[in-house]
């Protein structure tokens, strides 16, 4: 068989299980896929596939740079990163949003910057940028719920998806700054060169996704 290999860039956790059986549904899943193993990298041969597991961050990272030619990716981290990629489909999973939150006692003082904690630094800049609000940015990464808990900061901006962790936390939804979900994106060369295989992946997931939301 001549084709090439075709490298697909996952994002490790609750996205990723989804877009594993995507994938799998297309015709391009890999053996051992959805074992929850520690293997990062899983091949097959019979249609030279290799996927492999990145932290949903870096996945458009993997996929700019080349290293993989496809990857699944939540538009959340498109926006915050805006990758030099091309954006094949909303797969219409990974459905969350982006939101502002805080204390549910919360108000703003206006006499010096928002301090908000949160892993989109430009995100939260740009939201806040349009508002006229000046703020002081806290970028951590990961359980940023913590942060107002703390005292590290007035406000979060931070995924939602159930609410259950805002809620566990005392926190409320403030405003919602964007919906979110995930996106097949390609690397620009491999789309050029691999255009037939990377095409034909992209219309397999998306018709998956497709009889996934007519079920
Ligand atoms: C994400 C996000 C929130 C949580 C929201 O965190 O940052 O903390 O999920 O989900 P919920 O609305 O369903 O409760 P993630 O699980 O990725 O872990 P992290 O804290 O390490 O970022």
């Amino acid at each position: 068989m001549s084709e090439q290999w075709l490298n697909i860039a996952l994002p490790k956790g609750r996205l990723g299980e989804e877009a594993a059986r995507i994938l799998e549904q297309a015709g391009f899943g890999c053996p051992k896929l959805r074992d929850n193993g520690r293997k990062l990298v899983l091949e097959n041969p019979e249609n030279r596939v290799r996927c492999f597991w990145v932290k949903p961050a870096d996945t458009a990272i993997y996929v700019e740079r080349g290293a993989a030619d496809l990857g699944i990716v939540g538009s959340d981290i498109l926006t915050e990163c805006e990758p030099e990629v091309y954006e094949l489909a909303d797969l219409g999973i990974g459905l969350c949003a982006m939101c502002a939150a805080g204390p549910a006692d919360w108000t703003d003082r206006q006499d010096r910057p928002l301090r908000v904690a949160t892993k989109f630094p430009r995100t939260a800049r740009a939201y806040f940028a349009k508002q006229g609000r000046d703020i002081d940015v806290i970028r951590l990464s990961g359980s940023i719920e913590l942060a107002p808990i703390l005292g590290l900061s007035d406000v979060i901006v931070d995924i939602v998806e159930t609410g259950k962790t805002l809620k566990e936390n005392g926190l409320v939804p403030l405003e919602t700054i964007m919906p979110v979900s995930a996106r097949l994106i390609a690397n620009k060369v491999s789309y050029k060169f691999a255009y037939e295989r990377v095409t034909a992946l992209g219309n397999a997931v998306a018709a998956a996704c497709g009889r996934r939301e007519a079920g």
